[in-house]
């Protein structure tokens, strides 16, 4: 259902995730190798980085690879990482001048050393920022997350930390990798598949989901302004009544 409503002034969404796909698909369209998707891809992330920046996001999260991506060729894998490298380094200075911290989820042990540590290096170079709070969802999958999560209760609880009766669905959110974001507002898929893909299940609850048929490489700012206007439009009821939301 959408709402009457004025989209200047309706604000932005706090914490706009996407899944950022197609990278492959778009290379194949073009008889490029896979790779070379994702070389293409970063700029996109550069591109929507700054978008969200201008719209106002105060947290952009990106899923960037996926537990499950671990089990992709290992050429791929590799390019991937190494892309990801080159990518910190010459971008770092960028995030700096726009004003934005960068910030990580996911299993970071299954990582190659120099991948991490030049993400590190980059989260400490950033950690000052104040401007757009940029997360990368790599090597992350919900399921892992939520796992770690139930681990790290259970053994508070059998140390007499915490009392099982007192677990709330706070306590479950603290317990996850994003404890220090608000869940998203917004989630976006490019490349036109209608599912989540293990990304975020728990902090997804209540929002707006968009798909576009658009490959990630061809994702523009004027696409990205497009999902968040039609965000903008939508009524989010949060299990309640049109009324009730209407009066409060
Ligand atoms: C998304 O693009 C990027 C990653 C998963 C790393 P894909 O590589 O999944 O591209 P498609 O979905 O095969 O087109
Ligand atoms: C989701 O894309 C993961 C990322 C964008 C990193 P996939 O291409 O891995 O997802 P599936 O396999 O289509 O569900
Ligand atoms: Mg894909």
């Amino acid at each position: 259902m959408t709402k009457t409503t004025n989209q200047q002034t309706e604000p932005a969404p706090a914490h706009v995730a996407i899944i950022m796909d197609g990278n492959g698909r778009w290379a194949k369209q073009r008889g490029l190798n896979r790779s070379a998707g994702h070389v293409e891809g970063v700029n996109t992330v550069r591109r929507i980085t700054e978008a969200a920046s201008k719209a106002g996001v105060k947290y952009l999260t990106l899923y960037a690879f996926s537990t499950e991506n671990w089990n992709r060729p290992a050429e791929e894998v590799d390019a991937l990482m190494h892309l990801i490298v080159l990518a910190i380094e010459r971008e770092t200075p960028d995030l700096i001048r726009n004003n934005v911290r960068l910030t990580m989820i996911g299993d970071f042990e299954r990582m190659p050393r120099e991948a991490y540590d030049r993400l590190k290096q980059c989260m400490a170079d950033t950690g000052h920022c104040t401007g757009l709070v940029l997360c990368l969802a790599l090597s992350y999958s919900s399921r892992w997350e939520i796992t770690e999560a139930c681990r790290r209760i259970a053994e508070a609880a059998a140390r007499g930390d915490i009392d099982p009766e007192a677990i709330t669905p706070e306590t479950i959110s603290g317990n996850l990798t994003t404890a220090a974001m608000p869940d998203p507002d917004l989630l976006i898929r490019t490349g036109g598949d209608m599912r989540v893909s293990n990304f975020l299940l728990w902090q997804i609850a209540y929002a707006e989901i968009y798909v576009t048929p658009v490959f990630w490489p061809d994702f523009t700012e004027e696409m990205f302004m497009k999902a968040i206007n039609e965000y903008k439009s939508r009524e989010r009821r949060f299990g309640l009544t049109s009324e009730q939301i209407t009066n409060q």
